[in-house]
């Protein structure tokens, strides 16, 4: 029978605000709102959305750096939502994560050579110190390090040079899931692609599996085979890459990618401008989360709640008014 490389099952994350006089939970914050999908061996997911709409959370959740409030995750058809101890630390040599700030995550006191090696050391991966530098050198050359690089420190290094050692440091203990949070947010656009491309080489090569959380449309599609959008800790639609930049249904998406500027100057494609701000994950409004900023919101979108349903082929939504089979 076919694995599961990775299911998730109505995965809700809050986190308690605690307050009041002996500091009791007063408030949570609901960020993320059960989320499903699945996720096969060798695929790209991206995951978008606006700041503070739960992207990091839910990618923290898939690979166990956190534990979820409640719901199911499924990693290689294991249940693996509430493992600990020393099956989690197995479970983390395979599942990795590249951060955004690629300066932040590494230790300004330790050479590349030792930041690349330091995942070796903690999983035990090599008997002989002989072979973990090797392991350290092949793996500083297939992100495109020099050897005479290993012993100089982060702070010599630009940017895209940084995140390179923030790759090499997450594949280094062979991980097949990665989930990379805005890799590339941080980078001048020059060498964003760079670091994309190498990236997408490295899942060729290494047949690597990605979650590929980023804030704009544009950077997840050429990288994603399939995208979820996400508002307010909920995933409002989902659909493959090719479906969703061309035919996007809910009002959401259509306002994010009417913010991608497109090259035609005769283009008859019009800006949607959302007015307002992300409300808080504390209180979300009450229907569909998305109801005080939608242009297209009607009554019913104040009290009731929508649920992610089949519109297209391949294709899900979470909206009252997009009805199955209706296009843009
Ligand atoms: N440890 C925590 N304790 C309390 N609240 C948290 C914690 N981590 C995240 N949050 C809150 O959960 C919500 C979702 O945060 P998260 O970082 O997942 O969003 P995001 O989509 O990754 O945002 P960004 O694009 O800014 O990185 C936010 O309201 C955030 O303030
Ligand atoms: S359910 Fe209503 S408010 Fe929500 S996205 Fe659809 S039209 Fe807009
Ligand atoms: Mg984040």
């Amino acid at each position: 029978m076919k694995k599961t490389f990775l299911k998730v099952e109505n995965v809700v994350k809050s986190f308690p605000i605690a307050g009041g006089l002996f500091g009791g939970e007063v408030a949570s914050v609901k960020a993320v709102q059960d989320v499903s999908f699945e996720l096969k061996k060798g695929e790209t997911l991206g995951l978008v959305g606006e700041s503070g709409c739960g992207k990091s959370t839910l990618g923290r959740c898939l690979i166990r750096l956190i534990e979820p409030t409640s719901g199911k995750i499924t990693f290689q058809d294991e249940d693996i939502t509430h493992v600990s101890g020393h099956r989690l630390r197995e479970l983390r040599r395979k599942m990795q994560i590249i951060f955004q700030d690629p300066y932040a995550s590494l230790n300004p006191r330790m050479t590349i050579s030792a930041i690349i090696e330091e995942p070796l050391i903690i999983h035990n991966l090599f008997d002989s110190n002989g072979d973990r530098r090797n392991r350290v050198l092949q793996i500083a050359e297939m992100v495109g390090l020099r050897a005479d690089q290993l012993t100089r420190y982060p702070h010599e290094f630009s940017g895209g040079q940084r995140q390179r050692v923030g790759i090499a440091r997450a594949l280094a203990v062979e991980p097949e899931l990665i989930v990379c949070d805005e890799p590339v947010s941080a980078l001048d656009v020059s060498i964003q692609a760079q670091v994309i491309n190498l990236l997408m080489e490295l899942q060729q090569k290494l047949g690597l599996t990605y979650v590929f959380i980023a804030h704009d449309l544009k950077v997840v599609e050429h990288v994603s085979n399939r995208v979820a959008v996400m508002y307010l800790g909920k995933i409002v639609e989902l659909a493959s890459s090719e479906e969703l930049y061309v035919h996007p249904l809910h009002p959401y998406a259509k306002a994010l990618l009417s913010a991608i500027p497109v090259p035609d100057p005769n283009s008859k494609d019009q800006r949607i401008i959302l007015t307002g701000d992300v409300p808080s994950p504390m209180n979300p409004p009450s229907g569909c989360h998305f109801h005080p900023r939608c242009p297209q919101a009607v009554d019913a979108c104040k009290v009731q709640v929508p649920t992610l349903e089949i519109k297209r082929e391949n294709h899900i939504v979470s909206c009252l008014q997009v009805s199955p089979e209706n296009s843009r």
